[in-house]
């Protein structure tokens, strides 16, 4: 599913600001595999997200998604395999404050042809799913954290992902939310959808089946570092 090979990351190459965040790194993830990364506070792990994602392309190494390298497609394509196959949770949400609930999970669903119609059914199945339909029509910034990460989640389901990418899915929330959140993220792995999130909380970790720290550019199994 989500295969990488010797990836490398270097920020400002060639300049006295040079950083390689990722050094040589590689992650195996099958079909329907959940995976947790945590490290310390600017080891890349965001960094290697948006790669992951599609959001970012690395410096050098080789990322196939469901079999795909990644390199070889137009930017178009990897819009259209974003669009598709992935779904995002970023940390501060990303949702566009002053819209509806609504409005915001129906977005990603613009680059698809349904009808309007058709595409209001789809995102309140979806916002059904993790337990805000009845939200829909309220506006974002009158929302709690929870709420928020609950609309956001939603938006990232509504195109029916084989990947979900979330990075600190509950960093922002506190401890009973996160749970809550957790527990709506195990459910969408149970359904078969490939899970890999970020996380600074070993509790947030130990849902995923394998737990990985980045560190030096590289990841290593959780028990060794
Ligand atoms: N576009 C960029 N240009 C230059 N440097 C960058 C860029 N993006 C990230 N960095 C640097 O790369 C390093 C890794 O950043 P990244 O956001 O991936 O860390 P992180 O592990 O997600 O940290 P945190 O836990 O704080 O979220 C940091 O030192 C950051 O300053
Ligand atoms: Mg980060």
């Amino acid at each position: 599913m989500v295969s990488l090979a010797n990836i490398t990351k270097i920020y400002n190459d060639g300049t006295r600001r040079e950083l390689r965040v990722l050094d040589g790194l590689d992650l195996e993830l099958g079909s329907g595999e959940s995976v947790a990364v945590m490290g310390r506070s600017g080891s890349g792990k965001t960094t290697l997200m948006n790669i992951i994602g599609l959001l970012d392309t690395p410096s050098s190494g080789t990322y196939s998604l469901d079999g795909k390298n990644c390199a070889d497609m137009s930017e178009s394509r990897q819009a259209a395999t974003r669009c598709r196959f992935v779904g995002m949770l970023l940390q501060d949400f990303a949702l566009i404050e002053h819209d509806t609930a609504l409005n915001n999970v129906m977005l990603p669903l613009f680059f698809s042809r349904s009808s309007f119609r058709e595409m209001k059914k789809t995102a309140l199945r979806a916002m059904d799913r993790v337990g805000v339909e009845h939200l829909s029509s309220q506006r974002v910034a009158t929302l709690s954290g929870g709420e928020k990460q609950r609309v956001a989640l939603a938006r990232a389901l509504v195109v029916s992902p084989k990947l979900l990418v979330a990075d600190e899915p509950t960093g922002a929330l506190d401890y009973a939310t996160g749970v809550q959140i957790m527990g709506l993220l195990r459910e969408i792995n149970d359904q078969g959808v490939t899970l890999i999130l970020v996380t600074h909380d070993s509790t947030v970790a130990s849902a995923c089946k394998k737990v990985v720290t980045l560190k030096d550019g590289k990841l290593y199994d959780y028990k060794d570092s």
